[in-house]
């Protein structure tokens, strides 16, 4: 599979009154074309500081301290203005948290979109903004006659399928979805990512999936990046992070999730909090809350490592490979 994004390395730190906090720390990870990558992990692991710096719509207090950002090869970090005014819409696009909230209220769907095509030069006229646009709500499922109205005329859902149709209003490589569903309802949700999962086959885009609900994410996903307290901690097929994991961490995120078929089980959770990022401690991250830890995890930290095949894991002492979770989907 062809690389599109190569994540090499990459940092991010929140300067902050008390100092500075590194929120991502040391990640590598690379997208392949037409792939859906999914990044999943506690809350305050690193997951939306990843997202928005691949775009560099990281805004003070955060800052990227190290590393490198490819795209098709093209160093992202050192892009000027314009080259990222190009690369934000027509090379990459982003669907964040809420972002149905983040519709223009007083303007209309169809200065929505024309807003975005006239930014970009890829219309002559209103006229062809108005085709293009209603070309864009029709792969969306929503009716064309509705583009003349205002967001607050939507559904919760069919304002998540406007946004994602101006997301995709100038065909991107890449499409980043952060949390885009969290704010919906089950239904309308699985809908909607259905959705995604078929334009993505039509239009052969990359998809970087963020959420926390690992039972969507591991239905949509081809590969998992699982991140514990701003690192990368296991990366692999997303049919087998959860059936297979290497780290104890990925073993306990199995362990509480619930099963869709199958008899009912105990679901047994992490002990112990996340970590308090401005207070790391030496060695393995998570090895205060790690139920294997050894006096080794204590003193030096995991690098991420290769683990068979397509599989990667930080872990001084992986999980061997039978020691399946009690609770896994035996769907998926
Ligand atoms: N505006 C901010 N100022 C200071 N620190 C921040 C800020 N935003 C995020 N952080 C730090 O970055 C960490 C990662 O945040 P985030 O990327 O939003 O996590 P996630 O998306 O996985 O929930 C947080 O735990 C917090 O320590
Ligand atoms: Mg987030």
């Amino acid at each position: 599979m062809k690389k599109l994004v190569e994540v090499k390395n990459l940092c991010v730190d929140y300067i902050t009154f008390d100092g500075r906090v590194r929120a991502v720390n040391d990640v590598s990870f690379h997208i392949g074309e037409r792939e859906i990558l999914g990044l999943a992990g506690e809350s305050g692991c690193g997951k939306s500081t990843i997202a928005y710096s691949l775009m560099r719509l990281h805004r003070p207090p955060a800052m990227i301290s190290d590393g490198e950002i490819l795209f098709e090869g093209q160093d992202v970090l050192g892009m000027n203005d314009e080259e990222l005014r190009s690369f934000r819409w027509k090379d990459t696009s982003m669907v964040f948290q809420s972002a149905m909230n983040c519709l223009n209220p007083v303007k209309t769907i169809e200065y929505q979109f024309r807003d975005i095509f006239e930014a970009h030069n890829v219309v002559k006229n209103r006229e062809e903004s108005i085709e293009k646009a209603k070309e864009l709500l029709r792969i969306v499922d929503i009716p064309t006659e509705r583009l003349f109205d205002y967001p607050h005329q939507f559904s919760g859902g069919m304002r998540q399928r406007v946004v994602i149709a101006l997301a995709l209003a100038l065909k991107p490589k890449l499409l980043i979805m952060d949390e885009p569903t969290t704010a919906l309802d089950v239904v309308v949700q699985r809908e909607i990512l259905q959705k995604v999962y078929q334009l993505k086959e039509e239009f052969g885009f990359s998809i970087l999936f963020i959420t926390h609900d690992l039972s969507l994410m591991v239905e949509l996903c081809d590969r998992i990046g699982i991140m514990y307290s701003g690192q990368l901690v296991e990366l692999a097929p997303a049919k087998e992070i959860l059936s297979k994991p290497k780290h104890p961490y990925a073993h306990g995120l199995g362990d509480s999730f619930p099963t869709l078929h199958g008899e009912l089980q105990e679901m047994k959770g992490i002990p112990g909090t996340p970590l308090d990022l401005s207070n790391v401690p030496q060695g393995c991250r998570f090895a205060p809350r790690c139920f294997k830890a050894t006096e080794a995890c204590r003193q030096a930290e995991p690098k991420l490592v290769g683990a068979g095949e397509n599989r990667w894991v930080a872990c001084h002492d992986p999980m061997p490979i039978e020691s399946t979770p009690s609770s896994t989907l035996e769907a998926v």
